[in-house]
C-alpha cells in the first residue's frame, strides 16, 4: 500500500507506477489521519501540487513519530537547493514530475530500506553494530576487495544488516566495484548537519542487496572538501543503531576522516601485501596506532594477495610485523576478475579459497571471541630487518 497525496485525481499511469493498492488524500493532515489508522504504512509520495515547505515539515514530524514511513516528493523542478532542502528534512527521495520510471525506483527503494533497516524504534532489543574499519597505509593492498568481500560475508544472503561506508573521499571505488549508480552519496550528509538521524541516514544509502546497503563516496572533483571530519562521528554514531555490522573503506593514508573512522570502530583491519613496501607501511601504521593507544586486541592484521611465487612467507611478514597474522588471503586472479565484473568474489564465488579465507576470518574475528596478538619473539630475516627499523623502534 502507499498513499499518494495530491488534491487532484492521478492517471492511471502514474497509479501503476507506484504499485498496488495506492491511497489517495487530498492534504496532507488527510495523510495524518491514514498513517494513524494504518500503522503498518511504510510510503507516502507526496505530489507536486502540495507546498514543498508543507512537505518538508510533514517529512520533519514523521521521523520522528513515524521513522519508518519513508517520504517520496515529487517536485516539477530539482535543483541543488531543492536537493539540499529535502535532505535536511528528512525526504528520502526526490522525483521529477512526470518521471513514472524514476518514481517507480524510487518507491521501490524507500519500501526496501523500511524493509531492510532495523530502526531503534523497533529494535529495542537488538545490539549495536561493530563498526570494523579496513585500512592499510600502501595504496592497493585490497582495502576495497577486502571491505566488500568482508561485508558480503557478514551479511550471510540477508541473515545481518551490513552498511559498507567509502570514505576514501577522493578515489572511492566501492561504487564502480559494486556497480552502483552514486546517486546519493556522503557529501550529502554535510546538509543534515546536527539533525542526522537514522531517517536522513536512511535516504543516503544504496542498496547493493536487501540488507547489504553502502554510503558511497563524493563523485564531484571537490565535494569530498565539503565533508567536515566530524560529520563521520555522527554517521557512525547513527549507523551503529541500523545495522548489524558497518564495514568502513579508507583511502591509503591517514586523514582526519580515516582518525575519526578508526575511533569510532570496534576493529581495525590492518592490511598488507608480501612487498616490502607494504610492510614496511604497516609496521609504521602499527607503531603509529600504538602512540595512538589503541588497544591491540581490537587489531587484526592481514596478509592479502599471498604467493609462494614471491620469496616472501606469511611466517616472514609475521616475523617482520612482530605480529601474529589474523588471515592469510591467497593472490587470485579470479578476485580482479570478480571485481572487474561488479560482484565480489564472496558472493560471486562463495567456495572459492580467496571466499573461504575471508569467510573464516569474519567468522573468527567478527562474530566469534578476540584472538590476542602474539608477539613473535625471533628477531626478522635480514632482508626485512629495514622494514622494523625503520619505525625507530628496531626490528
Ligand atoms: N587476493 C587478491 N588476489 C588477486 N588480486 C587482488 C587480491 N586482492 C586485491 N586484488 C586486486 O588488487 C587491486 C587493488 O585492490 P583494491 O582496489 O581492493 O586495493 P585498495 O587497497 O582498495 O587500493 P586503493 O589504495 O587504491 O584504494 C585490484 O585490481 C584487485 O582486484
Ligand atoms: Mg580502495
Amino acid at each position: 500500500m502507499t498513499i499518494l497525496c495530491t488534491p487532484s485525481q492521478p492517471g492511471d499511469d502514474l497509479v501503476v507506477a507506484l504499485g498496488t493498492g495506492v491511497l489517495t488524500a487530498a492534504t496532507l493532515p488527510r495523510v495524518r489521519e491514514l498513517l494513524e489508522q494504518l500503522p503498518a504504512e511504510r510510503l507516502v509520495v507526496v505530489g507536486p501540487e502540495i507546498a514543498f515547505e508543507e512537505a518538508a515539515g510533514f517529512a520533519t514530524d514523521l521521523r520522528l513519530t513515524r521513522p519508518l514511513v519513508g517520504v517520496v516528493a515529487i517536485r516539477p523542478v530539482l535543483d541543488v537547493e531543492t536537493y539540499a532542502y529535502a535532505m535536511q528534512a528528512g525526504i528520502r527521495e526526490l522525483v521529477a514530475t512526470g518521471d513514472l520510471p524514476g518514481l517507480a525506483d524510487a518507491c521501490r527503494r524507500s519500501r526496501r530500506l523500511s524493509e531492510s533497516i532495523l530502526l531503534p524504534a523497533e529494535a529495542a532489543t537488538a545490539s549495536e553494530a561493530k563498526v570494523i574499519t579496513v585500512f592499510s597505509a600502501k595504496g592497493g593492498c585490497g582495502k576495497t576487495t577486502l571491505a566488500t568481500n568482508l561485508a558480503v560475508t557478514l551479511h550471510a544472503n540477508g541473515a545481518r544488516r551490513v552498511c559498507l561506508v567509502d570514505l576514501d573521499l577522493a578515489f572511492g571505488d566501492i561504487a564502480i566495484s559494486l556497480q552502483l549508480e552514486p546517486r546519493r552519496t556522503l557529501v550529502d550528509a554535510v546538509a543534515m548537519g546536527e539533525n542526522m538521524d537514522a531517517t536522513g541516514v536512511a535516504g543516503l544509502l544504496t542498496s547493493f542487496r536487501p540488507g547489504l546497503e553502502c554510503v558511497l563516496a563524493p563523485v564531484e572533483p571537490g565535494d569530498a572538501e565539503k565533508l567536515p571530519a566530524a560529520v563521520i562521528d555522527d554517521l557512525l554514531g547513527v549507523l551503529r543503531g541500523m545495522f548489524d555490522y558497518v564495514v568502513v573503506d579508507t583511502p591509503p593514508q591517514f586523514n582526519e576522516h580515516v582518525l575519526r573512522a578508526l575511533d569510532g570502530s570496534d576493529h581495525h583491519v590492518l592490511l598488507t601485501t608480501p612487498d616490502l613496501a607494504a610492510m614496511k607501511n604497516l609496521r609504521l601504521t602499527l607503531d603509529m596506532l600504538d602512540l595512538l593507544s589503541y588497544p591491540k586486541a581490537t587489531r587484526s592484521i592481514v596478509l592479502n594477495r599471498e604467493d609462494d611465487r614471491v620469496g616472501i612467507t606469511a611466517g616472514d611478514v609475521e616475523q617482520a610485523l612482530r605480529s601474529q597474522l589474523a588471515a592469510r588471503i591467497p593472490n587470485n586472479l579470479e578476485v580482479a576478475a570478480s571485481f572487474n565484473r561488479g560482484v565480489p568474489i564472496a558472493a560471486e564465488k562463495p567456495s572459492h579459497r580467496v571466499s573461504v579465507a575471508i569467510q573464516k576470518f569474519g567468522a573468527l574475528r567478527m562474530d566469534g571471541p578476540q584472538v590476542p596478538q602474539v608477539q613473535t619473539p625471533k628477531a626478522p630475516p635480514r632482508r626485512w630487518r629495514a622494514v622494523g627499523s625503520r619505525s625507530g623502534r628496531g626490528a
